[in-house]
């Protein structure tokens, strides 16, 4: 950690967010590179097929696809489902990708107002939207956060004969009921850019249990080749390959995937527990049955402050940088999608305004989680 001072406070800093390597595990990554770059397998070789099959076992599914982007997995999964000119269930409160993926797969997205709850989607708003064109729903894991009513959204899109694709690129190795984010639904999607819980530079990877979703994903991630040694273009594919030094960091990043949670879980107690005597801010709770890998600490705040005016306070007296939001404005309102607009989805709105996120890290301290409740403490309470 830095040992620069902050001048007001005289603590050192506390960053928003840390990418944490040991040293042994950039050597062990340095070495293998080494080793492609002397062998030339770049690209779609060993590592990456380690890669697919460690982080298959650890979701619990049969199927892994290891791509260059959480974009990348979106795209192809929408893309094998066949989403052109149907609509797609996406929530506004997500990151631009889940619901430009739709787009750049051909189909409309249809925003969802926002479940205060989880910051993910309510049963009841998936029943409100669902019209004959809905081919399926986007489920998003907003903060690491798997929804209580997650079997309840299952249900629904059982009952209705739509399918479900989990954006989990927040959610590498949260649970509910022993089930981890990514099996789900028909597929998953993560992200491994380098703000995620466990990252490998930039990549993506679809998880899934079909086995024809599967194949068709190989396929959409070459160039749309129907096999890697023929020429035969079969789909609108594009380069969505994953390169073996990126799986490389991929496979070191995952093995100290489990530990890291544990990490971030144990800042997350530090901050229940000191938050619980405080009205103003409202955390975001974990289901007793569920596991959060708190890739963001999601606090609500009783009142609309002006969080800009917070965020700059917190870093110029305290020395703590606030997270990003999850997220700062809805999609709904992006003007990118003005095409797609709704009625008002005014949760979403609110939820958006009144959030905060904590700094959350694997290497961060106990007193560097109270230097930002006290920071907090100061500046809200
Ligand atoms: C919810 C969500 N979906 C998709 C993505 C896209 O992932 P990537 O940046 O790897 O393309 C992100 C990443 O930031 C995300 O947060």
């Amino acid at each position: 950690m830095s040992i620069e001072k902050n001048q007001k406070s005289g603590a050192a800093p506390v960053p928003a967010a840390k990418i944490d390597f040991a040293p042994e595990d950039r050597q062990w990554i340095a070495d293998r590179i080494q080793e492609v770059l002397a062998t030339g397998q770049l690209t779609l070789g060993k590592y990456g097929l380690e890669f697919e099959k460690n982080f298959a076992s650890y979701v619990g599914v049969k199927h892994c696809v290891a791509v260059n982007s959480g974009t990348s997995s979106l795209e192809i999964i929408l893309r094998a489902l066949g989403v052109e000119g149907k609509d797609v269930l996406v929530p506004t409160n997500t990151f631009f990708a889940t619901a430009a993926a739709v787009v750049h797969a051909g189909g409309n997205p249809v925003f969802m107002d926002t479940d205060p709850e989880s910051f993910g989607t309510a049963p009841e708003e998936i029943e409100r939207r669902i019209t004959p064109k809905t081919a399926g729903m986007i489920v998003v894991h907003i903060g690491g956060l798997v929804s209580r009513r997650m079997p309840e959204l299952q249900e629904i899109a059982r009952k209705k004969g739509i399918w479900i694709a989990e954006d989990a690129a927040h959610a590498h190795g949260s649970s509910l009921g022993g089930i981890k984010a990514g099996s789900f639904g028909i597929a998953g999607s993560f992200s491994f850019y380098p703000t995620k819980v466990m990252t490998c530079g930039e990549g993506g990877m679809i998880t899934t249990n079909d086995d024809k979703l599967a194949e068709e994903a190989r396929i959409y991630r070459d160039q749309g080749k129907a096999s890697f040694l023929q020429n035969a273009h079969t789909r609108m594919g594009y380069n969505w390959r994953m390169s073996e030094p990126h799986a490389i960091i991929g496979v070191k990043h995952l093995e100290r995937l489990p530990n890291m949670i544990v990490a971030r879980q144990r800042i997350a107690a530090v901050y229940d527990e000191a938050l619980r005597g405080m009205n103003a801010l409202n955390p975001m709770a974990v289901p007793g049955d569920g596991a959060s890998n708190f890739y963001k600490y999601v606090v609500t705040m009783r009142d609309k402050v002006d969080r800009k005016r917070l965020k700059g306070e917190l870093r110029e007296r305290f020395a703590v940088s606030l997270s990003g939001e999850v997220y700062e404005e809805p999609l709904h309102r992006q003007p990118v999608f003005e095409a797609y607009k709704t009625a008002p989805l005014p949760v979403s709105e609110d939820c958006c305004a009144r959030q905060i996120c904590l700094p959350v890290f694997a290497s961060m301290t106990n007193m560097q989680a109270m230097q930002v409740v006290d920071a907090l403490r100061a500046t809200i309470a």
